[in-house]
């Protein structure tokens, strides 16, 4: 490439953003003299080393799938597709088939075959495609037998007042990335490669802050302005493994994943004075420490008596009723924000894998649903359950295990 080719793409839009992030991130003395002209003598390579978060990829094989595990992404879309009535065993086959190596084209910043908008596919931002099973597909490929007996709706709760148009369906994409347009093309692309075989459900867009908005590794904060995911499931955990993957069948290295729409209601919420609002989640909300502790990362002690004899942190609390007996996490929970102006709501997309639903999951949310403040304020509005298969190797297929 020339010079003045190079020089031309730098100053045209193609690299405007990325330009203006070496700019923006250079202080003076660094890079290449700091003024705007400098950066048109930057190879678009060097552009791009600018703009980390948008060249990191995440690989689509190995024995798990990627976003599961995959230290949470800045935005994701969550689709749910029905199978149409025709869609059996081998067009399942080829819909599997055909999303998996969409997927793994564009996790890697490649178009897909398809892809009429390859320029899109550039910025992969960590970009992962974790597919789910609903019971139908299930059985439609494998029989009714090769259903995992949690992979059913959940039991109805006292507290859930469930919406159709959010709940069920018969294939999750699951679709994240730290960039807003990575995530639109790759669900278009996705959506479009799938159309033959099946129709949209439900599409739920979720967020967390954006990459570089605060240190790595800083928990999450949802909508009510709580630090949330301190006590999490952790890769690496002695009983990570044993509680996060299934170990038997088609399901071996593959997990399960209920989602449950929670509406909260931010208005309500307004009047709650900060004495009220760390009682009722048993954390104070400025740092996330437990009521008894300093740091976000204290043990809660739920033993500890205030002066009137009452437990420092409310029996009522959340993080009392969420803790079981065994204080061990059962389930790795992964939620994002959510807004949705046409539904005039706000709320969170609590998301969370377990090897075993009704051991992980189902124990706790029973808990919570006969006794926990916060209830007051959030009203699960959706539920869904999949199950993720293992994930596969290159030239494989996601969910090819439950073909054999
Ligand atoms: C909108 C609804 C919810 C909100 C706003 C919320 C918020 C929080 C917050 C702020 C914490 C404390 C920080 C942490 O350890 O993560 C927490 C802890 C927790 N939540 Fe929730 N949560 C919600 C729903 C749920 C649901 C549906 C479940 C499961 C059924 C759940 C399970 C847990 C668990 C297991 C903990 C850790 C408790 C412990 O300390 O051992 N939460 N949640």
């Amino acid at each position: 490439m020339s010079d003045l080719t190079r020089r031309r793409m730098l100053l045209s839009g193609a690299f405007a953003g990325a330009g203006g992030l070496v700019l923006a991130g250079c202080s003076a003395g660094e890079g290449r003299g700091g003024s705007a002209s400098t950066s048109a003598d930057l190879s678009p390579e060097e552009v791009l080393a600018h703009a980390p978060v948008g060249t990191e990829t995440v690989p689509f094989h190995g024995r798990h799938q990627a976003g599961i595990t995959t230290t949470p992404q800045a935005f994701a879309s969550l689709i749910a597709l029905d199978l149409n009535d025709d869609t059996g065993r081998e067009e399942i086959r080829r819909l599997l088939r055909v999303l998996s190596d969409d997927a793994a084209r564009l996790t890697q910043g490649r178009g897909a075959l398809a892809d009429t908008e390859p320029e899109l596919a550039s910025a992969p931002a960590r970009l992962t495609v974790t597919l789910g099973f609903g019971p139908e597909l299930v059985r439609r490929v494998a029989g009714a037998e090769a259903v995992p007996g949690w992979l059913r709706p959940l039991p109805a709760f006292d507290i859930d007042e469930l919406r159709e148009e959010w709940s069920g369906g018969d294939l999750l994409l699951q679709i994240a990335a730290d960039d807003r347009v990575t995530v639109a093309h790759a669900a278009r692309v996705l959506v479009k490669s799938s159309r033959t075989w099946t129709s949209v459900r439900w599409r739920q867009p979720g967020f967390r802050r954006a990459r570089g908005s605060e240190a790595p590794g800083t928990t999450m904060r949802n909508l009510f302005g709580q630090v949330d995911g301190t006590v999490n499931l952790r890769p690496g955990d002695e009983d990570f493994d044993a509680q996060v993957w299934a170990a038997d069948g088609w399901m071996a290295g593959g997990t399960s994943f209920v989602l449950r729409r929670i509406r909260m209601d931010l208005d309500e919420w307004d009047r709650v004075d900060r004495s009220a609002r760390d009682s009722a989640l048993g954390r104070r909300q400025s740092d996330g420490a437990p009521l008894t502790g300093e740091d976000e990362h204290d043990e809660p002690d739920f033993a500890a008596l205030g002066p009137h004899g009452f437990p420092v942190i409310p029996e009522f609390s959340h993080i009392a009723r969420a803790r079981g007996e065994d204080p061990r996490p059962t389930m790795l929970r992964r939620a994002y924000n959510y807004e949705d102006e046409a539904a005039g709501e706000a709320g969170l997309l609590f998301i969370a894998f377990q090897a075993d639903v009704d051991t992980g999951f189902v124990p706790v949310q029973r808990r919570l649903d006969e006794l926990d403040i916060l209830n007051q304020w959030t009203t699960p509005v959706g539920s869904a359950v999949f199950a993720l298969p293992p994930g596969c190797e290159e030239g494989r297929f996601v969910g090819e295990t439950l073909f054999v």
